[in-house]
């Protein structure tokens, strides 16, 4: 039974979490939109003693997969092999609570994909549609949309892909590109027909409309309005195939050279991880009384609330989800999270630069989920949530009542006497967390239930503070005793409350406690702990996190973006082409600055004297914006000797300092890898 269920109506939960595409680590967007909030959701149920299974797994199949194995030079099974491998670990390292954390290309998701593909194909649910794609006639390969870019019809953007435009979130059909390029050869592809499988969705669009639209008004208004807005407009046949060798094989005639289309198998890579957990796996699948929810961002909202239920619906024998809180994105530091850019916080590096620490990022993550809209990660706000409140509030709370404790009472429980008005008003509002914070949870609004647990923190400090119980031990001893056991047992109640949100400070508080694990529903008394139990010493919960801390991840992020900033210049294109003879007449030296200063009422240029291993002459550059003339002395650099003298603001200019720009406009000397004599030819 939970709080918002008590006729105890579903006698279990199945949750899932989106399968990340095993093409790259995952990061903090992928753990705030997805699978933090299952987290919460799954250990808080299992707190309430409710029967859960929690499933995860890699997605394996599908384009990004290929993408990345052309760009590496390997095969697309050595690309999951490895994400597969480094995501599994992130997560466990974590701390996300999976009953099983499976992938896509495992044998009993092969024979589950297909298996259920063959019994609609069978029933007749599908229907065979031959169309036209793009096809890359060098490549001699049907072109996934993924792999064809274009301007987007909507929005102008020019790298827009074959089934989105990242710039306006439009979903759209290859087609619609103007421009379009393959991906492959960055040849145009041509139209070719070729034959595949479609799930009529159509067919199924008035059941989804009741379904949806009238029987779960209560869905997050971002998942409502999606759904509302795909059946409003309409539904079409989607095809299920695709043109790929990287897949499950379609397994029917005229189905060579095709497989499964990865949205299609993918979701049912929940059914078949089930399926490897435990043998009894249709109970959580088949049975009305399981409650199916299902955890992902918002570019899935459409496949896990119309594709995949109609899916479901064709086979005939699944139950649907009760729920999809899907949540939005993520930014981070006021851009967008990008892999492809590199313009992330990776799990794996996290968890390496900020050991013990993950607690910190699950507690910042939640409070700052992007649960109705956009949200943004600063460095600065992790940070300040860290210091400011995991720090002041919540560790403070717990280590001076520990530690008060200690000092008064040999670090037993003290006894509890009379109650004055405040420590009753306070024990009547311990007893409304519990609910307070489980309805919260059971609704998905998880920074208001993280938001309630940190107000218990308060509530504490709040007590502590008005009490003094460190001024009341001289003077009424009995008043010390329950001021610090009602604040202990507040410690207990954050004990209990917390585990669902920071399962390891939880654990910690719990054996500081000596408090055996405990359910839900025990919270929320002021006898948790008993008069003269012992506590053990305080021990920090969370550390403060220092300005360098933090400086160091932002210069990380500013090296990605110089990084990018130098993969995306653009180059100068090149000139017209230009004999040997014209390239000889120059004549290249290497020569050593030995004396440097600025030119009188000129910004750009420094007077120079070069030693060209010829002579010690003049040359005026014009690198004074980009180089003082203390930065140049000294520098060994390539010296175009032989052109024509000039004369510059007065000063007679013998030849050119060769300088490398790029596409800020940015300088750099050319300097020889090995110190050679001044006067040695370049060429
Ligand atoms: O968007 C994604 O990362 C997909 N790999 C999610 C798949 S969810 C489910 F269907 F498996
Ligand atoms: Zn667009």
């Amino acid at each position: 039974m939970t709080y918002t269920d008590k006729d105890n109506k579903f006698k279990r939960y199945c949750i899932t979490t989106a399968l990340p595409y095993a093409n790259g680590p995952i990061h903090i967007g992928h753990m705030a939109g997805v699978y933090i909030p299952a987290d919460i959701y799954a250990r808080y149920l299992r707190m309430m003693g409710e029967d859960v299974i929690f499933i995860g797994g890699s997605d394996e199949h599908g384009v990004p997969v290929t993408i990345r194995a052309k760009k590496e030079g390997c095969t697309p099974q050595d690309i999951v092999d490895r994400y597969h491998g480094i995501i599994k670990k992130s997560f466990e390292e974590f701390g996300t609570s999976f009953d099983i954390y499976s992938r896509t290309t495992s044998k009993i998701h092969e024979e589950t994909a297909t298996e259920f593909f063959l019994k609609l194909y069978n029933e007749g649910k599908f229907i065979e549609q031959t169309t036209q794609q793009y096809y890359d006639e060098q490549e001699q390969t049907f072109l996934a949309d993924r792999y064809i870019t274009g301007t987007c019809p909507i929005c102008g953007n020019e790298r827009a892909y074959g089934d989105q435009c990242e710039a306006c979130g439009s979903s759209l059909n290859a087609t619609d590109l103007k421009n379009p390029k393959s991906a492959l050869s960055g040849n145009t592809p041509v139209l070719k027909e070729t034959k595949h499988w479609f799930l009529p969705l159509n067919d199924y669009e008035e059941y989804l409309k009741q379904w949806i639209l009238e029987g779960h008004k209560e869905w997050k208004t971002n998942v409502y309005g999606q759904c509302k807005s795909w059946i409003d407009n309409g539904l079409q046949p989607r095809a299920v195939t695709r043109d790929l060798d990287w897949g499950i094989k379609v397994p029917v005639e005229g189905g060579e050279g095709k497989v499964l289309y990865v949205w299609f198998d993918a979701p049912i890579g929940y059914i078949s991880n089930t399926k490897e957990f435990t043998p009894d796996w249709e109970k959580w699948w088949k049975d009305k009384d399981t409650k199916l929810v299902h955890f992902i961002g918002k570019d899935n909202i459409v496949f896990h609330c119309i594709v995949f239920p109609a899916m479901l619906k064709a086979e005939g024998s699944y139950i649907l989800p009760e729920n999809v809180p899907a949540n939005e994105f993520l930014n981070l530091e006021g851009d967008k999270i990008s892999t492809s850019r590199n313009w992330a916080v990776w799990l794996n590096e996290y968890l390496e630069d900020f050991p013990q620490k993950q607690d910190v990022l699950k507690y910042v993550l939640c409070a700052n989920a992007p649960e109705t809209k956009d949200n943004d990660f600063t460095w600065k706000d992790f940070q300040t949530r860290n210091n400011s409140e995991l720090v002041a509030i919540l560790g403070n709370f717990i280590n001076r009542t520990i530690v008060l404790t200690h000092k008064y009472f040999v670090g037993k429980v003290p006894k509890i006497n009379e109650l004055n008005d405040l420590d009753n008003a306070t024990i009547a509002e311990i007893a409304t967390f519990p609910e307070r914070i489980g309805r919260l949870v059971e609704t998905y609004k998880f920074r208001d239930a993280l938001f309630e647990l940190m107000n218990l923190a308060r509530l504490g400090n709040k007590y502590l503070t008005e009490n003094e119980p460190w001024k009341t031990f001289k003077t009424d001893v009995a008043r010390t005793e329950t001021v610090l056991n009602i604040s202990l047992q507040i410690c207990a109640n954050l004990a209990i409350l917390a585990e669902p949100f920071i399962q390891f400070a939880a654990k910690k508080l719990q054996n500081m406690l000596n408090l055996k694990p405990m359910h839900w529903f025990e919270a929320g008394k002021a006898d948790l702990l008993s008069v003269g139990q012992a506590i053990n010493p305080a021990e920090l919960l969370f550390e403060k996190i220092e300005d360098e801390t933090i400086q160091k991840q932002l210069d990380k992020l500013e090296a990605s973006k110089k990084q990018n900033a130098i993969a995306n210049a653009t180059v100068e294109p090149q000139k017209a082409n230009c004999s040997f003879d014209d390239f000889a007449k120059m004549d290249i030296r290497l020569g050593t600055i030995l004396e440097a200063e600025k030119v009188a009422k000129t910004k750009k240029l420094l007077k120079l004297t070069v030693d060209t291993g010829i002579d010690k002459r003049t040359i005026v550059s014009g690198i004074a914006e980009h180089y003082t003339p203390e930065q140049v002395i000294g520098k060994q650099v390539a010296v175009l000797v032989n052109l024509a003298p000039k004369e510059l603001k007065g000063i007679q200019s013998q030849g050119m300092i060769l300088m490398a720009e790029n596409a800020d406009g940015e300088l750099s000397f050319m300097q020889p890898e090995k110190v050679f004599k001044n006067g040695s030819t370049i060429a």
